[in-house]
């Protein structure tokens, strides 16, 4: 890549004025995907290096590419953001021009799925999968191997894939990330999937909100088909598999799998419940594996290096919120959370300090600042009692009052709702006045314990994932930050 100059044009980079430096460019400039320090974009890499094109605030707008290079601040190799990852799904990412086949093959995209339609064993790719421990990153950790086998073990002769890029977590750009930046790895993987569970016929779910993830990946099918690898007989073999686009109308509800299901089949986009679960009876009542972007994007990973060189596998995640730097990272599964939200993330702004790292969004929790020791990996997190979720992870420094993250989290919950079912619908409701009681200072004791045993309730009764998780940020915050909630009572309750 050497004497190239890389350009990331992603939709970070792109808000901070990327697309009016690449037009004044007299340089011959690659677009490529997301470099990974968005807060200190627009980002370029010249010569191996990565360069921050960012002005400060006060200085006039750089008339040209030429003139932004020239002021350029150079962000060492040896920096720890950089340094600590382990890019395995974004191993591509911002090395590639997204809207460019030749470019992603010649950066070794599909020869996995070349290596698994030249070995014809099915089998022995959902063992590898399974032999390697990934689990779903798109919030629940469901085993994929597992989930895998269901779907190939159905009867019939028609499957589907479908990948959940819903992504509808606040603070959540991971799979957008990947989308944007190397849309063929995600398609690898698909194919790769179709053909190890024996499905034809694939869907990538996307949100509206994500205009840019569309463009590419519309271009990626299209040039992925003319190239023979989606379609029919890819690449010699008896293999085929068509991928479609399906654009969402921006319901978070529409990520839980039977709701999106609906969706795709064109009817309203809410859930129902499970079982039958997807793999027996899903997409048109085809067995129907669901799986998430970032799930999909491990699988040439995965497959390149082997189970042992692979090890944990990795998690992305998006890093935001009161934090010095912001952007979007790879690290090795277990990696402490210190490590990510201090040494790479620089820790909170000036004169702050960390109270607590939010993670999962809506169904997740709080992390305290005395926990930030806390490998991150599923099961520790659980323990704390937050979810590792998708991979949002929002920094929260000494200002942020805890009830007030809860609120906005309920309301969000409840805005989302889609009403289906009572304990959801009405329960997100009466949660949020509970909550914004206390927010005025008009609450008492009784009130707290009734916001407690109604999460339980809503938590217990609700259909789906959404109202079933809905209370997890109260209970977080009520079991890390209770002292948030008593100084909240009413005058005459406190210190009862
Ligand atoms: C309300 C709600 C929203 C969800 N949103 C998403 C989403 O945006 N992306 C996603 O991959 N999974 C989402 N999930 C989880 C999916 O239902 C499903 O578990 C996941 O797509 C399975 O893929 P995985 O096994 O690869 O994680 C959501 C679940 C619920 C209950």
């Amino acid at each position: 890549m050497s004497g190239c100059l890389r350009l990331c044009t992603a939709a970070s980079c792109r808000s901070r004025g990327a697309l009016a430096l690449l037009e004044t460019s007299t340089l011959p400039v690659k677009e490529v995907g997301c470099l990974g320090p968005c807060s200190e974009g627009p980002l370029a890499v010249m010569d191996g290096t990565l360069l921050s094109l960012q002005q400060a605030a006060s200085e006039p707008l750089e008339p040209s590419l030429a003139a932004a290079l020239a002021r350029s601040r150079a962000i060492s190799s040896e920096d720890s953001f950089l340094k600590l990852q382990r890019r395995l799904v974004l191993a591509r990412c911002g090395v590639v021009d997204p809207g460019c086949i030749n470019d992603a093959l010649a950066q070794g995209a599909y020869q996995q799925l070349q290596a698994v339609l030249a070995a014809d064993n099915p089998s022995a790719v959902i063992e590898t999968v399974r032999r390697s421990g990934l689990r779903g990153r798109g919030g629940a950790g469901y085993p994929t191997g597992l989930k895998w086998a269901t779907v190939a073990a159905m009867p019939g002769e028609h499957k589907v894939v479908v990948c959940n890029a819903d992504e509808g977590d606040p603070g959540a750009f991971m799979d957008r990330t990947l989308m944007e930046g190397d849309p063929h790895t995600l398609l690898e993987g698909m194919a790769i999937a179709a053909f190890a569970v024996g499905a034809q016929q694939g869907y990538i779910y996307v949100r509206a909100e994500y205009p840019l993830a569309i463009e590419r990946l519309r271009t990626a099918i299209a040039a992925a088909e003319v190239r023979g690898w989606l379609g029919k007989g890819i690449r010699g073999s008896r293999f085929n598999v068509a991928i479609e686009l399906r654009v969402g109308a921006g319901a978070y509800v529409c990520g839980e799998e039977t709701a999106l299901i609906h969706s795709i089949e064109g009817r309203r986009g809410v859930p129902r419940p499970r079982p039958p679960y997807p793999a027996e009876h899903g997409v048109f009542g085809l067995p129907t594996l669901i799986n998430n972007v970032e799930t999909f994007g491990n699988i040439p990973a995965l497959l390149r290096l082997g189970v042992e060189a692979y090890g944990a596998g990795t998690k992305v995640f998006s890093l935001t919120g009161h934090v010095r730097r912001s952007g979007v990272l790879e690290v090795p599964m277990g990696t402490p959370l210190r490590t990510i939200v201090e040494t790479m993330g620089g820790g909170a702004p000036p004169g702050r300090s960390i109270k607590a790292v939010q993670t999962g969004g809506p169904s997740g929790g709080c992390v305290p600042a005395s926990a930030l020791d806390t490998p991150v990996d599923y099961d520790s997190l659980k323990a704390l009692g937050t979810i590792m979720g998708s991979g949002g992870m929002v920094v929260l420094d000494d200002t942020t009052n805890m009830v007030d993250l809860a609120a906005f989290f309920i309301a969000f919950s409840r805005e989302e709702s889609c009403g289906k079912c009572i304990p959801c619908r009405s329960g997100t409701v009466q949660l949020e006045m509970l909550l914004r009681k206390l927010l005025e200072r008009r609450g008492s004791a009784a009130d707290l314990s009734q916001l407690e045993s109604l999460c339980h309730t809503v938590a217990d009764a609700s259909l789906c994932g959404l109202g079933q998780s809905a209370p997890k940020p109260v209970l977080s915050t009520l079991r890390h930050f209770r002292s948030d909630y008593l100084e909240l009572l009413r005058p005459a309750e406190v210190g009862r």
